[in-house]
């Protein structure tokens, strides 16, 4: 399907970290970020992860006439029926922080017993091979946790400091960098789609 060797793929996002961390795994293709096409942002209409990782790889496709891959990813709190979900980044308005989400999540979770408290972190990549592809490499990772009543850990983005995992007897905002791509739904999605490739 894709011949390695430097195949051009656009990433339908601007964010170094996301680049790298593509890019240092899907080692035999040349990432590309949107930006350098001058791409508009797609508007996040979907209500699943998948509708909107597709939504953004069909956008950055169409532009570039090129493969594209896009990610949707954003935590998933059982309690709160899924929020905050595929609006994980927009939880607390559109122009919120990410200090700004993670306040109004612990305010909504606020008097949940410890045993209701179960949460995950979702990431979806897809790839199409063109704009009109009407099968698409799909890739999906899931991180299991629990949400804190605090904040705890610096390191990370997001919701880091809430996610507590168990196993590691920490927050994920206390991991390393390398512990936690091992471990995470992002970490968990990529790998998958290097298998597919
Ligand atoms: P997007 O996939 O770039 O739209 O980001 C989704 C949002 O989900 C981020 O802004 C974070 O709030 C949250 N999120 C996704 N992955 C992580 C993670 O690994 N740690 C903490 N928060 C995350």
């Amino acid at each position: 399907m894709f011949q390695p060797s430097s195949e051009k793929i656009v990433l339908a996002s601007g964010n170094p970290g996301k680049i790298k961390e593509i890019q240092a795994i899907l080692t035999d293709f040349s990432i590309i970020p949107q930006q350098l096409f001058n791409i508009p942002e797609a508007e996040e209409t979907g209500s699943t992860f998948i509708e909107n990782a597709i939504i953004k790889a069909r956008n950055a496709a169409l532009h570039s006439k090129l493969p594209a891959i896009a990610d949707d990813s954003g935590l998933v709190v059982d309690t709160l029926n899924g929020a905050p979900g595929v609006i994980s980044a927009r939880y607390a308005g559109t122009q919120a922080t990410d200090q700004q989400n993670l306040q109004k999540l612990l305010d909504a979770m606020q008097g949940i017993p410890k045993a209701q408290r179960s949460a995950r972190f979702i990431c979806v990549i897809v790839l199409l091979r063109h704009a009109d592809d009407p099968f698409p490499l799909i890739s999906q990772g899931s991180w299991e946790g629990t949400i804190l009543s605090y904040a705890k850990g610096t390191h990370g983005f997001g919701y880091d400091p809430v996610f507590w995992l168990a196993s590691e007897n920490c927050s994920s905002a206390e991991l390393s960098t390398q512990r936690k791509n091992q471990l995470s739904h992002r970490g968990q999605a990529l790998r998958h789609l290097a298998s597919l490739l």
